[in-house]
């Protein structure tokens, strides 16, 4: 994929699409986490977007966190997972929710539920925008999805192909010039 391209025709998801869909979510877990001692957990870079629009329309006391992981080169995935920013130091009596852009394989996220667990939450669930399910290798299961997405490659709101159009609004599907 050394050339790619955006034009108007590839969006799979439109930023009104997404608010609705996120609206929904926060609207459950509103329900889901009360009286709950609900942390909400981002997992950097790609979820920042969805995370904090997220929050926003959780109606709940709440606090937050973030972890950094890095699990991909280019659009391969690599297996390895590397933590580069881990504060989840006492999470004792806490629900942790861990916010994700998307699961593909399911490796960081499997690995990451492994680290959060070691740290005995007094419960963890996994909400993640999309899920690539054709493509898991290790299972893991969600508690909430944003949309169940097809086998391609997906750039915006967020998330980024080499660095790239995590500011873009609406949710699209990058095109390899490639395959012109
Ligand atoms: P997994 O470990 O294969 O589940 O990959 C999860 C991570 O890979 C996500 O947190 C994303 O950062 C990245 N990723 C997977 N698929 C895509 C995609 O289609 N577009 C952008 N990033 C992706
Ligand atoms: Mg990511």
């Amino acid at each position: 994929m050394a050339n790619t391209f955006l034009n108007g025709s590839n969006i799979l998801f439109t930023q009104s699409e997404i608010e609705q869909r996120v609206n929904e979510i926060a609207a459950q877990i509103s329900i889901d986490y009360r009286g709950a001692n609900l942390l909400v957990v981002g997992i950097l870079k790609g979820a920042f977007m969805f995370f904090a629009d997220l929050i926003r329309k959780i109606n709940l006391e709440l606090t937050i966190d973030f972890i950094a992981a890095q699990s991909y080169i280019k659009d391969a995935s690599t297996g390895n997972v590397r933590l580069l920013y881990d504060p989840l130091v006492d999470l004792s009596g806490k629900d942790v929710l861990l916010v994700e852009d998307i699961i593909d394989t399911g490796l960081t996220m499997s690995k990451i539920i492994d680290i959060i667990k070691k740290k005995s939450p007094h419960s963890l669930k996994i909400c993640a925008l999309l899920d690539k399910s054709e493509r898991r290798v290790v299972d893991v299961g969600i508690d909430y999805i944003g949309f169940k997405i097809p086998n391609s490659f997906i750039v915006g709101y967020g998330l980024d192909y080499e660095g790239r159009y995590r500011n873009l609004p609406d949710i699209k599907v990058l095109v390899s010039e490639d395959n012109d």
